[in-house]
């Protein structure tokens, strides 16, 4: 089934000098790229995108990595695209995400932890929604 999904490549992708290197991973895959954007975003957007993490107490620290420079965002298309961005990033925590993941061999951090992709169906429409209202649905 083709599908649509959300990706951050979030401010130490940037800094760091990542961001190729990557959207080469996802490209490789196979999947499509739908939007692309480079952004920063305030405090305010910030909490609408993590609007189910906003009470939990690493939510502070992850609002102020999010909003501290430049990140890439991005829709990817192709066949359950949820799932196949998911299995590419790896576990939230870079340490214990799986060699050969993009955290995994990345990351050494459970919030420096490069990406972001939507989780379900749901998460995918209401962040497209939010990042890319232009869009639209598939
Ligand atoms: P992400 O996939 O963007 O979804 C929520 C983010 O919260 C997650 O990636 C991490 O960057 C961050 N995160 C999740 N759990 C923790 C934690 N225990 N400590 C710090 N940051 C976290």
């Amino acid at each position: 089934m083709t599908e649509r999904t959300l990706v951050l490549l979030k401010p130490d992708a940037v800094s760091r000098g990542l961001a190729g290197t990557i959207l080469a991973r996802y490209e490789a895959k196979g999947l499509a790229l739908a939007a692309l954007e480079l952004r920063t975003v305030d405090e305010a957007f910030s909490d609408r995108h993590y609007a189910e993490h906003v009470d939990r107490p690493f939510y502070p620290a992850l609002r102020e990595f999010i909003t501290s420079g430049p990140l890439v965002a991005l829709v990817l298309e192709g066949e359950r695209a949820i799932e196949a961005v998911r299995s590419l990033n790896g576990a939230t925590d870079g340490i214990a995400a799986a060699p050969g993941t993009i955290r995994g061999d990345f990351s050494a951090s459970n919030r420096l932890n490069l990406v972001h992709a939507s989780d379900s169906a749901e998460s995918a429409n209401r962040e497209i929604d939010l990042w890319f209202p232009e869009l639209g649905q598939v």
